[in-house]
């Protein structure tokens, strides 16, 4: 029913509702030894969408609050900038995660899946999430430090989807290869927000 709730959020004419995720279920998964066993890089994916729940799961592990009092999250971030944003473009478009408050904010109702990277598979699988560093949250650091530290920061966030997906069954892999100054203009970025790398989720192809 919830996973219907993803598809139901198109206004009429394609203009899109925010999604209010569903609380995380921090009860569940795989223990940590043998999700760390099943950790892997996946490049062949089914087109079918993640139910809303799986969704709601899958951006908390990444980076959601784990700590209401303080709002800090799952992932560290260096001087906890929180600075990196995901994106998440799906068929029925594209949203930002605002951890906050748990939802999905639309940015646009095109599907801009194909041009979050080079690989066919972008294409096609239900969701690519794009890790965006908002340089201006990273206050008065030269643009060395802002790169280096969005790009370790990206890393743990990512690596948090690595396990979620190998707890979880699903296929994933982080990557770098995107053609970045066409996918800023796609998803309309300002200047000062950088794309760090972007990563696939969806279920693993049937063989
Ligand atoms: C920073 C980074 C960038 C990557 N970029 C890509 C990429 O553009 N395309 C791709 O298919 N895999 C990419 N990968 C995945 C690596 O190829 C993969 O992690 C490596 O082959 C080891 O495989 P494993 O993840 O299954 O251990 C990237 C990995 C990292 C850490």
């Amino acid at each position: 029913m919830l996973a219907l709730l993803v598809v139901a959020s198109a206004r009429p004419g394609g203009e899109l509702k925010p999604i209010a995720l569903p609380a995380a279920d921090t009860g569940g998964g795989r223990p940590l030894m043998q999700t760390l066993k099943e950790r892997r890089s996946t490049r062949e994916f089914d087109a079918r969408k993640l139910p809303l729940e799986t969704l709601s799961n899958l951006l908390w592990a990444a980076e959601g609050v784990n700590r209401p009092d303080s709002g800090k999250r799952t992932a560290p971030s260096a001087s906890n900038r929180q600075e990196i944003d995901i994106y998440v473009a799906m068929a029925e478009g594209l949203y930002l995660y605002q951890a906050a408050a748990h939802r999905l904010e639309p940015v646009s109702a095109e599907d801009i899946r194909a041009q979050t990277g080079t690989q066919a598979y972008v294409a096609t699988a239900p969701v690519n999430l794009v890790y965006v560093a908002d340089f201006s949250r990273m206050g008065t650091q030269s643009m060395e430090d802002k790169i280096f530290y969005s790009a370790c920061d990206t890393g743990f966030i990512s690596q948090n989807v690595y396990l979620f997906s190998a707890s979880e069954g699903l296929a994933t892999v982080v990557r770098g290869s995107v053609d970045r100054p066409a996918l800023a203009k796609a998803m309309k970025l300002r200047p000062d927000q950088h794309i760090t790398l972007a990563q696939t989720v969806g279920y693993p192809a049937q063989k």
